[in-house]
């Protein structure tokens, strides 16, 4: 039998809906309002998977009202204007660019985009490492490289050396188990993109950094990673110690 989230506004949606922390999707019927004046309507051509929605969808945030439909990297075509919308009209789609191809620019690519420029780890002669080649990893491996910086990429899967190095362009590839890849890695990274979505150890992280080096957690794992405050200083030249480590809210950028 239909249920009200068919019927209670008038335009008909479709999507594919979680309904419990199973993270099984199945079909949904629904429906949204009309576009009010400032609105824009889009037709979903393209959604890319990001795994902030597998969190909500499995509740992990503990912030979901389910039936959820997840998916936030959406692209389409807009098919209704409000009309006091100036900026888009019927028919427009996001610039030039492939569909299929922006979409995963929307969340992934923005997130590890914004604080590589951010931090300045955006400077051709720098060494950034990047945690974990997911989504968000395998956009900041393909940033970092265009802006000409030399990329470490840091995984738990030894199978993804060769789509760093050889399909994305990464330097070097190192096994975050391995305790002597690491140990010989150490105080070598300018910098480091963290987006792993799970809860990992941060103190080899933070031994890769050189003094100064930054560590930027993009990542929203259930259950946050946590380090004593210990671990967040690293040696300066002249072997005094100092609090060295910036996060993403961090608006100093020394
Ligand atoms: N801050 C923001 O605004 C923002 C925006 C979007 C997404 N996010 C968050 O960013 C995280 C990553 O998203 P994604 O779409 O890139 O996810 P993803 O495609 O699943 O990639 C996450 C990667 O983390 C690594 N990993 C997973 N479990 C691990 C563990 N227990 N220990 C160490 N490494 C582990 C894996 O890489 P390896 O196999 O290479 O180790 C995995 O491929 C999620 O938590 C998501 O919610 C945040
Ligand atoms: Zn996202």
């Amino acid at each position: 039998m239909a249920t009200q989230y068919e019927f209670e506004h008038p335009k008909k949606a479709f999507g594919w809906a979680a309904r419990d922390t199973s993270g099984v999707l199945s079909p949904f019927n629904f429906s949204r309002r009309e576009p009010s004046e400032k609105d824009v309507a889009l037709k979903i051509l393209y959604c890319g998977i990001c795994h902030s929605d597998l969190h909500k969808m499995k509740n992990e945030w503990g912030t979901i009202n389910y039936p959820f439909v997840p998916g936030h990297e959406i692209v389409g075509i807009v098919t209704e204007v409000g009309n006091k919308v100036r900026k888009f009209k019927v028919g427009d789609k996001v610039d030039e660019l492939p569909l299929d191809a922006a979409a995963p620019l929307l969340c992934a690519g923005i997130t590890v985009y914004s604080p590589l420029r951010y931090f300045g780890l955006d400077k051709p002669g720098l060494h950034v490492g990047v945690v974990g080649l997911g989504g968000l990893g395998h956009m900041a491996v393909k940033f970092a490289k265009a802006f000409g910086t030399k990329v470490t990429v840091i995984s738990t899967s030894p199978s993804k050396e060769k789509e760093a190095i050889k399909n994305l362009g990464a330097d070097s590839f190192l096994i975050s188990r391995d305790k002597d890849q690491m140990k010989a890695a150490m105080g070598t990274l300018d910098g480091i993109i963290d987006t792993v979505s799970a809860d990992h150890p941060l103190l080899p992280l933070i031994g890769l950094l050189k003094s100064h080096g930054k560590l930027v957690m993009v990542g929203a794992p259930e259950k946050a990673s946590r380090a004593s405050s210990i671990s967040f200083t690293c040696r300066e030249k002249d072997n005094s110690w100092k609090f060295n480590w910036r996060d993403k809210g961090d608006s100093r950028n020394d």
